[in-house]
């Protein structure tokens, strides 16, 4: 039987044994028409592009590297980070079904023990107040040794096999997690974002903690207390209460 029974997600499926970025792939085959629900995937990235202009490095071979095009009807800019919430929480549920003991950082960082396992980078294309398409690009750290890690990184990152004791198969780990973002972004269809950002809460580590929230212009710590309608982070803070829509939180230590 195949391993992905999806209908829409991973249809149409752009593989390349090596590429500079899975995003960059799906954001080209965006503009070339490509359909709704077409993938990007790789094993090896040259150049792959993190948040906040970072990178993201993974070895040859030793990842989950994909990018997700989505053409949502009638959905407006500001509802593009919910669908970067809803692949977090696509990826927990597949990692979680595994038994392994993973929750999501805000907004979308996939950690174990503190240690980050997923990123996932969403970039969209946006005229006259409607997307044009969403490009959902996941990189999951899967199959790593810990001494395959740049020692810059090596404090704060981990892979699925360290965590669980044993290689994990990719392509069914892939096909799974395809499957719940299926699943979900067909629920979001048929009764809107609510009960993703629901369960999103409950699989959060960021809500409840002491954050420092890391913004591009400044820095301010306080408690996160929730995510509002549009995802973004509430936190409360000695002067009242800040909504937080791009930064970095890291969660402080008690
Ligand atoms: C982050 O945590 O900063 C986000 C990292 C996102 C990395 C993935 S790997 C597949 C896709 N292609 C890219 O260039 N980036 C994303």
């Amino acid at each position: 039987a195949p391993l992905l029974k999806t209908k829409i997600i991973g249809a149409k499926l752009l593989y390349k044994e090596e590429t500079r970025s899975t995003n960059e792939d799906a954001k080209i085959a965006a503009a070339e028409g490509a359909p709704d629900g077409t993938v990007a995937l790789t094993e090896f990235q040259g150049t792959g592009h993190g948040r906040l202009s970072r990178g993201w490095f993974c070895p040859k071979g030793k990842g989950i590297l994909f990018s997700v095009l989505l053409r949502p009807q009638n959905i407006l800019p500001q509802d593009a980070p919910k669908y970067t919430l809803l692949a977090a929480v696509a990826v927990v549920r597949a990692c979680r079904a595994r038994g392994l003991d993973v929750g999501i950082k805000w907004p979308n960082d996939v950690l174990a023990g503190g240690k980050k396992l997923v990123g996932i980078l969403t970039e969209m294309s946006a005229e006259m107040e409607r997307i044009h398409y969403i490009v959902i690009g996941t990189g999951i750290n899967v199959n790593i040794e810990a001494a395959e890690f740049a020692p810059e990184i090596r404090e704060k990152a981990t892979s699925l096999s360290l965590l669980a004791g044993h290689p994990l198969d990719r392509r069914q780990l892939l096909a799974d997690i395809l499957q719940e973002m299926e699943t979900l972004s067909l629920d979001v269809q048929a009764q809107g974002f609510a009960p993703v950002l629901d369960e999103w809460r409950r699989l959060s580590l960021t809500l409840g903690q002491e954050v420092r929230v890391i913004g591009v212009n400044e820095t301010f710590t306080g408690r996160a207390v929730d995510i509002d309608a549009d995802g973004a982070l509430l936190v409360d803070t000695e002067t009242g209460r800040r909504r937080v829509l791009a930064a970095d939180v890291s969660i402080r230590p008690a």
